[in-house]
């Protein structure tokens, strides 16, 4: 069935430090997802939702949620019906701020698709397999394309090295970032229409 409008996708910036390198990347997703017109995107930044660090006696999966500030970060992600995350490798593995920021909801992330744009020396491919593996926790479907930013791309484009522009390695990574769309468009309509009939056969029962 078709549905009457685009799936919104949000652009997750997981570092939260001031100097990170995060926004450049995700503002670059942000530029190339707006060039389709089959998926609408919003950046939506941890920074803005000042959560603590996860003090709930449960998942809100069993015990609603007592912190007004993750109350509202999960009404934020309530809105999406997939997501990219933009993430930095800390440690092979991802920032504590995206962990802490995953953890603090999970009926919004439920049965809706995530992408990884990552990266470090080699790609934030560490970190990434750990996000992928967070996900299926999550009960989300992980997209497989996804976009890896590493080693001399890396440097081109990374306050540690030549410190350019994003364009400055779209030949690298452009092709990548296609693919993940494309995944990211399927997995947010079909989850989305199975999510529809979920709601259906409750209202039904
Ligand atoms: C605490 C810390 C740990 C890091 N660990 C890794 C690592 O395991 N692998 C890697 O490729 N880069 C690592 N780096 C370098 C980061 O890739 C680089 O600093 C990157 O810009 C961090 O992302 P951000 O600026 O968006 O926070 C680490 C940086 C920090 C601050």
């Amino acid at each position: 069935m078709a549905f009457s409008s685009k799936p919104k996708i949000a652009i997750i910036i997981g570092s939260t430090r001031d100097s990170r390198f995060a926004e450049k990347p995700a503002n670059w997703v942000l530029e190339q997802g707006q060039k389709r017109d089959d998926l609408d995107f919003e950046l939506v930044d941890i920074r803005d939702f000042n959560l603590p660090f996860f003090n709930e006696v449960a998942s809100n999966a069993w015990v609603p949620t007592q912190d007004e500030n993750a109350v509202a970060w999960q009404k934020k992600l309530d809105e999406f019906d997939g997501y990219v995350f933009v993430t930095s490798e800390y440690n092979r593995s991802i920032p504590a701020s995206l962990k802490n920021a995953l953890d603090q909801a999970y009926v919004e992330w439920n049965k809706k698709p995530g992408a990884v744009v990552s990266y470090g020396s080699v790609g934030g491919t560490r970190a990434a397999e750990h996000l992928r593996t967070i996900m299926i926790e999550l009960q989300m479907a992980p997209v497989r394309a996804g976009v890896h930013i590493g080693g001399s791309e890396f440097m081109k484009v990374s306050p540690m090295g030549a410190n350019g522009p994003i364009s400055d390695i779209e030949d690298a990574i452009g092709a990548s970032a296609s693919a993940m769309f494309d995944g990211l468009a399927w997995w947010a309509e079909a989850t989305r229409h199975g999510r529809e009939q979920d709601e259906k056969q409750k209202e039904a029962a």
